[in-house]
């Protein structure tokens, strides 16, 4: 095979940031992906209704002339959103999900949830009007290791949750463990499941073995070989209700490498390239498109793009790093030469 058409494809989860970062970053997703749920964790986060207008708006206003691209809004749920403010940027089109950040879990995510009591009535309202609630799902005790944080979550936050709230659709955000894969696939049409591009090519050893990485390091961390594997069954195996959230986070070098670094993988400009190397490699070519392209319309019941997007069996040129006002931001690097390039 020396080129593959497929669908345009979208990223089911994406951090754009806000001003200069944004500027800089947008134009490497806009190129290959035709929409984007955006994450809301920026700083103050995106809480109200009139919050994510404004922030869409700025998204637009950064889009290179000529480029594509339509941002699906997400709002941050904290104990205080007010169910009729989702409720109303649901029916006005502008909010496609609400976004579940347990608090303290991950980066900005100090506004997020810590009495999940306190968010039934919104949890409830959204079951009845059909809008996702997209979910980090990591406990954040601290009593518990780091690489059990997901499996926990499901069992004791998740499941509660989902038979608290028959009929809620939920995506569980970029699963990083066979515990998450195995739950995902016992469930009906309501759950979802992203996975990134990094989870299905590092575990923890290329973060830890033979010095520090930390441009691997992301939340929630890679874990063990064999969880890596199991998410590459499930992203090449053809299933469809796993489908690909990016989870590009960007974040200047000089934020990486610190000393108590921020948690984040860029891989916006080279995911489909990678992307074709990985089901390439597993044989599932004809899987890409289910993956990148229709699965996730398909669960957010929105159109397949009517576009299409191009990888042809051409060298990649090393992504390096995109320069930002702020400084340099490094481009994932998956440890392989890249053979297929975006047309
Ligand atoms: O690695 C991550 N980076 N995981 C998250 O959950 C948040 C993200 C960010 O915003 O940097
Ligand atoms: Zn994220």
């Amino acid at each position: 095979m020396t080129s593959l058409t497929i669908a345009r494809p979208d990223d089911w989860h994406l951090h754009l940031r806000d001003g200069a970062m944004m500027r800089a970053v947008l134009p490497h997703t806009a190129q290959h992906f035709a929409r984007a749920i955006i994450m809301p964790n920026l700083v103050p986060p995106v809480v109200t209704g009139a919050q994510a207008m404004a922030y869409r708006d700025r998204i637009m206003a950064a889009l290179p002339e000529g480029m594509s691209f339509e941002p699906l809004m997400t709002l941050y749920l904290t104990e205080d959103t007010d169910p009729d403010d989702v409720a109303a940027a649901h029916a006005s089109g502008l909010v496609k999900a609400v976004k579940l950040y347990p608090a303290g879990a991950t980066t900005n995510s100090a506004s997020g949830v810590a009495d999940f009591g306190k968010i039934r009535a919104t949890l409830d309202r959204m079951a009845q009007i059909g809008l996702p609630l997209c979910v980090h799902g990591e406990v954040t005790d601290a009593n518990i290791d780091i690489f059990d944080r997901e499996a926990v979550f499901i069992d004791r936050v998740l499941d509660p949750l989902r038979r608290a709230t028959p009929g809620l659709k939920v995506v569980m955000e970029h699963i990083t463990t066979s515990n998450a894969v195995d739950y995902a696939r016992a469930q009906d049409d309501s759950l979802g499941a992203t996975i990134t591009t990094h989870h299905l090519v590092i575990n923890r050893n290329h973060i830890l073995a033979g010095g520090i990485k930390p441009h691997y390091y992301c939340l929630p961390v890679a874990k063990r070989e064999s969880h890596r594997l199991a998410l590459r069954a499930a992203a090449t195996g053809g299933e469809t209700r796993f489908f690909l959230g990016t989870d590009s986070a960007p974040h200047t070098d000089a934020n990486k490498l610190l000393p108590c670094g921020c948690a984040g993988c860029f891989t916006a400009p080279n995911t489909m390239a990678i992307l074709a190397h990985v089901f390439e490699e597993d044989s599932a070519m004809d899987k890409l498109e289910g993956f990148a392209s229709r699965n996730g319309p398909a669960f957010y019941g929105l159109p397949v793009n009517a576009d299409t997007l191009t990888l042809t069996r051409t060298p990649s040129p090393k992504h390096g790093h995109v320069d930002t006002e702020d400084g340099p931001v490094t481009v994932f690097d998956p440890g392989f030469e890249l053979n297929w390039s975006v047309q």
